[in-house]
């Protein structure tokens, strides 16, 4: 076991067994998900109540974040080295405007998508659809693709599109995803864990290269190293002048000729293999931006999920409070995978 694993451990103990519950039979839960009458305690959360175990809502399965269909899903369709398998994300959303593909997305609970702010600039809720179980976007008439309609918009308010800071938003689902093995949710990335170094994937359905005229219809893979922000910063400077600073709300990856996000890719998840896991993964960027695509030692500019954290988690607790809401807790099943 990993340490990781180990610390991981731990902080779910911390989170589920240490947590003095409010009753016999009772428990404290994000009020959304009590079904019968709520009742008060101190020992819940302000976000929560107590509840009786029997009136607890259960929607889907967040145990089962981050698992990837490692061999697609239609195993006699061939796929080149640079494809994604059929539906080997599952948590890939795409971003139609009528039939076209304006960038892509991230399910991270049911219902909660998280994209980036650049892609949201003038959308409202009636200029698009999300749709799930896509692989292939010449094949969006298959029944295993779902699409949805947002109901809500979140965007950063913080989010400046010359810097490229705080390049985030949340789609809201008017209806939640159903999951199954084409559509499914990314974890959050363990907290306190630097992804230097490490060889992670994007994938999403942007062109192949900055030349192409052409998105690509088939989703693409990426795998690219994470820079650290020193190197990025030094590298990006010198391309785009010596006053150049990378803003402290990104994080860089790449500089390999040939492999990068590119055009379209925009919302596309940065995704990292847990150590020990290969097909389990964490949600640890969001393409943001880049210069051309694929240019050596020039990495491309990603939103850090680890850094927006605590603005997503209080976007999704505010969601708790809707009509609409789902689960927005988390929790990896390591021993049943
Ligand atoms: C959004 O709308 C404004 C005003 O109509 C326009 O100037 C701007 O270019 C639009 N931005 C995008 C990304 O379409
Ligand atoms: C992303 O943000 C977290 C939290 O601020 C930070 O610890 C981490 O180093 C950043 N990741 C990269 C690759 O810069």
């Amino acid at each position: 076991m990993s340490l990781r694993v180990i610390i991981l451990s731990c902080l779910l103990w911390v989170l589920t067994e240490a947590r003095a519950p409010c009753g016999l039979q009772m428990d404290c839960v994000p009020k959304g998900l009590c079904i019968n009458a709520p009742t008060f305690s101190s020992a819940c959360l302000n976000s929560e109540t107590c509840c009786h175990t029997s009136g607890i809502l259960a929607i889907g399965a967040p145990q089962n974040c981050g698992r990837s269909n490692p061999r697609g899903l239609e195993t006699e369709t061939q796929v080149t080295l640079d494809q994604s398998r059929p539906n080997e994300f599952p948590w890939i959303v795409a971003l139609m405007k009528g039939s076209d593909l304006f960038g892509s997305g991230t399910l991270v609970t049911e219902n909660v998508v998280v994209t980036a702010a650049h892609l949201m600039m003038n959308k409202t809720i009636d200029d698009f659809l999300v749709a799930g179980g896509v692989w292939d976007l010449k094949q969006l008439f298959k029944n295993t693709v779902v699409t949805r309609y947002p109901a809500r918009i979140v965007r950063h308010p913080g989010f400046n599109g010359i810097t490229g800071r705080n390049n985030i938003a949340l789609i809201v689902l008017a209806i939640s995803f159903q999951l199954k093995p084409q559509i499914g949710t990314i974890c959050w990335p363990s907290p306190g864990i630097s992804y230097v170094g490490d060889r992670c994937l994007v994938a999403g359905w942007g062109k192949l290269d900055y030349l192409d005229g052409d998105i690509s219809h088939r989703q693409k893979k990426i795998d690219l190293p994470i820079v650290s922000s020193g190197v990025c910063a030094a590298q990006v400077s010198r391309v785009l002048g010596r006053r150049y600073t990378l803003d402290p709300t990104m994080l860089c990856a790449g500089g390999e000729r040939g492999r990068d996000s590119c055009k379209g890719d925009g919302g596309s998840p940065l995704m990292c293999p847990i150590p020990g896991y290969p097909d389990l993964f964490e949600f640890v960027g969001i393409v943001n931006s880049g210069i051309k695509c694929g240019e050596e030692d020039v990495p491309g500019l990603y939103t850090n999920i680890t850094q927006m954290k605590s603005w997503i988690d209080e976007q999704m607790d505010d969601e708790l409070n809707k009509p609409y809401n789902t689960f927005p807790i988390y929790n990896i099943d390591y021993d049943s995978y």
